[in-house]
């Protein structure tokens, strides 16, 4: 990246005015700013000739009737329980006016675009854009921006729009978003026997003793814990699981074959022949091991193998959906934009939702800082999740690795300028639409998953690693919370007052092993822990339940927070203490009953199969 210093100079001194929009009914005015993330500096202008594929959210007309829809069939206690809306009818009840989308085409027309696609319900319009012709358009001018972490991304913190647009266009990506979507995995640790870490007492039940090894957790072990130890599929072939790969992470099968012939050998075929999915190019399930250039770059995978062997070793024999979703349109690496910086989650979303039939339970583990992404991005993205749930899809998200924001204060500052101390909530963790899974560690009982930076067994450094926690600032607390994170609220009687918006939307939902995974990856046994790996697991967990439902002649569960607020929460395992100090701080107490911790706790199989056949 030599080159980057030189080029910063010549072309931020070369440029001046910002280019004006070219035609537009009324005028420009700057519809949204959003503020850089500290962990984000501005190293160059954007080459003109860099493309976006950009994304333009048109207001949907009647969400609110998807909402009330939603809801009522995710409610046990309402007669349209299980009653999942189609396709057809969740588009009916997001598309936007027609007389929005004309004044939309009118626009980018004048303006020189007359290529774009559409989403199933054209709530979204998609354009191929220079960063030349984006700046015409959105009256702005985009930079190369550079993570901490060495990577970049194109954007623009504050864009504008005609004003006779303002209330049709809902938002426009990538602008100011800088989410990053990055995997909610600690890192890897090479195996070793016998070690144990510091303070730990292994259970003195001989049942979990026998199977459960702190230093590797095993599928064993969860199926053990969790009550699903020789379950029998009934309805194999009809209840499905996906997981969702991005930034290039792709499962890589023969690492996939070995671990499973090692924890659950009749699944292991299965290695060769899940289903892999690839969406704007991102890359195919891989047949071969990983090469030296990715086991030692950036593209290690180690995310996509995890989510692999957690969901094929719970859920063999059923159908199993890998998503691998890349930038679109091809990227082609340059000096100003050596990685792909276009947004994949809205490209993942509108994908899926444009097809008919879909496995019934998602696992996603990826996630960023609530407030690296702007409001109206993330109120779009999390209604496109809001319309998976109305078709009866269970959307499974991690709630992140950082605790409240990670390990000390250092870290826990607001971005809008003031730089004040708060606790970062994380999205998608944070949206209301989905069910957020926390981490668990130990056995007997299971605390919160909390790790101080240190060495590992393995000689590695390994960082901070706590469940993700914390309370929303952009989504308000759901219906489904009342009673429940109020009277946890009411029950802090004023501790953390400030750092947290106490009327915001409460995560995790619920928790799942997540310390020490057994993790075969790179030709090696090794092990891997996150909120990455609670995810699957417990994903893993509600698709077996939909195959009880399923083989009773029932719908699958899809939305899953109504049912488990006011029901499914006695079929979990209630952890109680434990650690979950961030931010400086104590963190939040770990109760009896849900904690912004651990949720409602572990689930236990056997009971959420009774509660879900009722
Ligand atoms: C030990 O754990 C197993 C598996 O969770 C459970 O079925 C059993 O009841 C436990 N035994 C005792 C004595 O608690
Ligand atoms: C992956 O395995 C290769 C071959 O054993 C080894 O050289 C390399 O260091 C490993 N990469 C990592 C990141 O562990
Ligand atoms: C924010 O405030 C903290 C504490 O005063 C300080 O350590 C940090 O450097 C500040 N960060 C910025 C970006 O101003
Ligand atoms: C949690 O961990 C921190 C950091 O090691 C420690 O200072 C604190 O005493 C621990 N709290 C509890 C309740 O174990």
């Amino acid at each position: 990246m030599v080159g980057f210093s030189l080029l910063l100079s010549v072309v931020v001194a070369a440029h001046v005015a910002v280019a004006t929009p070219l035609k537009a009914r009324t005028p420009y005015a700057v519809k949204e700013a959003h503020p850089i993330p500290r962990t984000w500096k501005p190293v160059s202008r954007a080459p003109g000739a860099h493309m976006l594929h950009m994304q333009i959210g048109l207001k949907q007309e009647r969400f609110d009737e998807l909402e009330r829809h939603l809801y009522e069939v995710s409610h046990p206690d309402h007669v349209r329980y299980g009653q999942h809306l189609s396709q057809e009818e969740v588009n009916e009840l997001i598309k936007p006016s027609e007389e929005g989308l004309d004044l939309v085409h009118e626009w980018l027309i004048t303006n020189g675009v007359d290529k774009f696609d559409y989403s199933p319900a054209k709530d979204w319009v998609n354009i191929y854009i220079s960063v030349e012709d984006a700046e015409r358009l959105l009256d702005t001018e985009y930079s190369v921006f550079q993570h901490d972490d060495g990577s970049y991304m194109v954007r623009t913190p504050e864009w504008s729009l005609p004003t006779h647009l303002f209330d049709i266009v809902d938002t426009i990506q990538p602008t100011n978003s800088f989410m990053r979507a990055a995997p909610q995995k600690t890192d890897w640790i090479q195996f070793e026997e016998g070690w144990t870490p510091p303070g730990y007492k292994p259970p003195t039940n001989e049942t979990i003793a026998k199977v459960c090894n702190i230093a590797s957790v095993t599928l064993e072990c969860f199926n053990t814990l969790y009550g699903t130890l020789g379950y029998k599929q009934k309805a194999v072939g009809r209840a499905k699981i996906a997981w969702n790969n991005y930034l290039n992470q792709t499962p890589i099968r023969p690492d996939i074959y070995e671990f499973l012939k090692l924890y659950n050998k009749p699944a292991a075929q299965h290695a060769w022949t899940f289903e892999s999915v690839e969406i704007a190019n991102g890359p195919a399930a891989q047949y071969t091991p990983l090469t030296p250039a990715q086991a030692n770059g950036d593209d290690i995978s180690e995310e996509a193998v995890l989510d692999a062997e957690t969901i094929l070793g719970m859920t063999w024999p059923q159908p199993a959906v890998s998503f691998s979703t890349g930038g679109s349109p091809p990227f082609t690496p340059d000096l100003n934009t050596p990685t792909d910086t276009n947004e994949p989650y809205l490209t993942w979303v509108n994908y899926v939702l444009g097809k008919k039939d879909l496995p019934q339970v998602i696992s996603s583990s990826y996630g960023d800082d609530e407030q690296t992404v702007p409001n109206s991005y993330a109120q779009r993205v999390c209604r496109s999740f809001a319309q998976l749930g109305a078709r009866g899809i269970s959307l499974l998200c991690s709630s992140g690795d950082g605790g409240l924001g990670g390990q000390d204060d250092s870290a826990c500052f607001t971005n809008d300028g003031k730089n004040t101390s708060t606790f970062l909530p994380a999205f998608p963790a944070s949206c209301p639409y989905v069910t957020t899974v926390g981490a668990t560690m130990a056995f007997e009982p299971e605390l919160p998953a909390y790790r101080e930076p240190g060495i590992g067994p393995d000689g590695r450094n390994h960082g901070f690693y706590a469940s993700g926690s914390g309370f929303s600032y952009y989504f308000d607390r759901p219906w489904y919370q009342n009673g429940v994170v109020d009277k946890y609220v009411a029950s802090l009687d004023g501790l953390h007052e400030g750092l947290y918006n106490c009327e915001g939307r409460g995560y995790p939902d619920v928790s799942a092993q997540g310390l020490y995974f057994a993790f075969f990856w790179n030709g090696t046994l090794s092990t891997i822990s996150g909120t990455s790996a609670s995810c699957p697991l417990m994903s893993s967990i509600i698709s077996l339940v939909n195959d009880a439902r399923l083989a009773k002649g029932k719908s699958t569960l899809g939305f899953l927070n109504p049912w488990i607020y006011s029901q499914a929460h006695k079929a979990f395992t209630d952890i109680v203490g434990g650690n979950s100090s961030s931010c400086g701080t104590d963190g939040f107490p770990v109760t009896a009953g849900w904690d912004p911790s651990t949720g409602f706790g572990t689930p236990i199989f056997p009971k959420l199969v009774e509660l879900a056949l009722k």
